[in-house]
């Protein structure tokens, strides 16, 4: 990793915003002094300005009995009031808030009047099945308006979403369902993807249906949306149409107020256990940070822009930047149902000149992707609306990110390349166009109200061009505010390691270079991030264990060109199992068991079939090693292995 540092940090390009830009940025240069002057005032003054509050909060932040923080405790606000009805009550209820297109080229315009009604429709329907406070609901959705409207209805009446990404399998499906309680599921038939009707409602048939050991599910009710219009097996007395009760029910619903620390959201996502976590977000910190963001990393102007962030509501990025942020901020946005390449590679860019888009946010590995396929391709489209172009999810190299400023850009745009989490709930480190000369390649700094520091092992900061870890060593707004269920899993894995200095622990390495910028390089944890996608090697060794011959399991991220790292899985086979069957063909049915168990992105690139796995003396499987084989690498420092002879047996068996 050494020479990649090195590489990057004599990276020296760097582009200054023109003057233009400047003169009508919405952030200015004023706002990292209002932070530093007083930060939690700054928080305040941010709050009240973008939210309204039924009840006023007096108290900010309050983090006496850390690291359990309450922010604006003493306030209340409805999440949906704030992204909906307020706009419409402003005489803005004409303005278009979805401007969707399904993947066969259907489309639907909503103005943020008909969003509103139908999110009141929505909200009397979820109170009639019997939801209230604090009660659980799974989203189980394609990008479609419906799953904007389920996650505002939900939010509207006080209860809780967790939206599970529609690629994720019925089973796990299934444990989020049950980890969380949740009484209903609200899912579609099918959605458009790569040309054809992906079927999600026989997921949930099959997450829902018992399993034998005599658990009943606490789902009580699955709301079905027809959008694929595939057939679908049908519980009476359980399933119900969207089109045959959110049409029939009352349009008029009054927006409660609710305590700004209402928990508004869980969502799950892989750490370093086989067991994902179920990451809890509250309502008033959450989305006073995601509406900042979302206005000053982008520069939003509500009145004029049309905005587009690529990212599915199964992940935060769709959470805080499709819907909670633009919605917040009255914003137009485009939300679009299929894949990139479908029907052909130039889909996106297509879609960018038809609405017009003008600030455009995906995922690195979508943009290096399109570099592969050459700049012919978005070259033949009109791409001049676009003023602001943003990156998420992982490192962008430099290169990637030339590319999108030249060639998607037309060499002028900014470019903010934003570092979070899904704990972070929002951006914590980026550029502000308009205000920060950006360098290809860094994250570059902390956003005015938030502090971030790169650390050693010790705890102590590291100066330019030292390496380290990446800590916040402040709390922030909408920081998650515990694991679902699992306090003491939420204090281990984020805040014991700089217990004593009260620091979060991100798992995320970084460097400082001369200028105090901040580049971000990768997990230092056993969580890997493929293309942009979070994903435990724990889970997937699990799931590899999980099948009939596999005996013992090891899986590594090795770096991709395209996908950022691949999932690289090393197998040991039971001997019954070889002696029964032999090893043919394997090593591919692994590969789609382990897709058909967790989901086809945890599918992994590569499965070696071995003897032996590299074990220190005390068992711990040394994974830097078959890193080493799986980037084809020479093999690093094998001393400390039981058996040091074993790393060039698995090296001849992976050639
Ligand atoms: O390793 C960092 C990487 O993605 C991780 C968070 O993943 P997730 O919770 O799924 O959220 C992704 C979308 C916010 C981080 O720990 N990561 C995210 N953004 C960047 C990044 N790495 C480098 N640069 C980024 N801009």
């Amino acid at each position: 990793m050494s020479s990649q540092i090195d590489n990057l940090l004599t990276e020296n390009r760097r582009f200054a915003p023109s003057a233009d830009f400047a003169a009508a940025a919405v952030a200015g240069p004023d706002l990292y002094e209002r932070a530093q002057e007083d930060r939690e005032g700054f928080w305040a003054a941010q709050s009240r300005e973008l939210l309204h509050w039924q009840e006023p909060f007096t108290q900010v932040l309050d983090w006496s009995t850390p690291p359990f923080a309450k922010w604006f405790a003493d306030g209340e606000l409805n999440i949906a009031y704030n992204c909906l009805d307020r706009h419409v009550e402003a005489g803005n209820g004409d303005r278009v808030a979805l401007l969707w297109e399904g993947e066969p080229g259907d489309e639907r315009r909503v103005t943020y009047a008909e969003l509103t009604e139908e999110v009141k429709r929505l909200a009397n329907v979820l109170t009639e099945l019997g939801i209230g406070e604090g009660d659980r609901v799974a989203l189980y959705l394609p990008m479609i308006p419906e799953a904007i409207a389920s996650m505002l209805a939900v939010a509207r009446i006080g209860a809780i979403h967790s939206v599970v990404f529609g690629g994720f399998s019925a089973d796990s499906l299934r444990s989020r369902i049950d980890d969380a309680g949740a009484k209903l599921v609200i899912t579609a038939d099918g959605g458009w993807r790569k040309g054809k009707v992906s079927p999600l409602k026989p997921a949930v048939d099959q997450a829902l249906s018992d399993r034998g050991d005599g658990v009943q599910s606490t789902v009580e009710h699955v709301l079905v949306v027809r959008r694929g219009e595939n057939d679908v097996a049908w519980t009476e007395g359980r399933d119900l149409w969207w089109h045959d009760v959110v049409p029939a029910a009352s349009p008029e619903h009054e927006a409660r107020a609710f305590p700004a620390e209402n928990p508004l959201f869980i969502l799950y996502t892989s750490g370093t256990t086989g067991k994902p976590k179920g990451i809890l977000h509250t309502s008033g910190g959450y989305l006073t940070q995601a509406a900042y963001t979302h206005r000053n990393v982008f520069d939003l102007k509500p009145e004029t822009d049309v905005y587009w962030c690529t990212a599915d509501i199964g992940w935060i990025t769709g959470h805080s930047y499709v819907a909670y942020g633009p919605l917040a901020n009255g914003a137009t946005q485009v939300l679009y149902e299929g894949t990139p390449e479908h029907p052909e590679p130039g889909r996106w860019w297509d879609i960018i000149e038809k609405y017009g888009v003008t600030i455009f946010y995906t995922a690195p590995t979508a943009i290096r992707g399109f570099m592969k396929q050459g700049r012919v391709i978005p070259q033949a489209r009109d791409l001049s609306s676009l003023r602001v172009l943003g990156s998420v999810g992982e490192p962008i190299n430099p290169e990637a990110w030339v590319w999108y400023r030249d060639v998607i850009g037309a060499g002028t745009t900014p470019i903010v390349d934003t570092w979070w989490q899904t704990e972070t709930g929002a951006i914590m480190i980026s550029a502000l166009p308009g205000v920060t000369e950006t360098k290809p390649g860094s994250a570059q700094v902390a956003l005015p109200g938030i502090s971030i520091d790169v650390v050693d092992e010790q705890g102590s900061h590291v100066g330019a061009g030292g390496g380290g870890l990446l800590v916040i060593t402040e709390p922030w707004p909408s920081m998650l505010r515990g694991i679902w269920g699992d306090p003491e899993r939420y204090k281990e894995t984020y805040w014991d390691k700089f217990g004593s200095q009260g620091w979060y622990f991100a798992g995320d390495g970084a460097r400082l270079d001369e200028d105090g910028d901040i580049w971000l390089l990768g997990r230092v944890d056993d969580v890997m991030n493929v293309s942009g996608h979070r994903l435990s090697t724990a889970e997937i060794e699990s799931s590899l264990v999980a099948h009939e011959a596999t005996a013992e399991a090891a899986v590594v991220g090795a770096s991709d060109e395209t996908t950022g790292q691949a999932v690289v899985a090393f197998v040991i086979l039971k001997e019954s199992y070889l002696k029964q069957h032999g090893p043919d063909g394997l090593a591919q049915q692994l590969r789609g068991w382990v897709g058909e168990q967790i989901g086809p992105i945890a599918r992994p690139r590569d499965v070696y079939i071995v003897g032996e796995l590299p074990k220190t003396r005390s068992g711990k499987i040394m994974r830097r090693l078959l890193r080493d084989v799986a980037e084809g690498r020479e093999v690093g420092d094998t001393t400390t292995l039981a058996d040091t002879a074993v790393m060039s047996v698995i090296s001849a068996q992976v050639r």
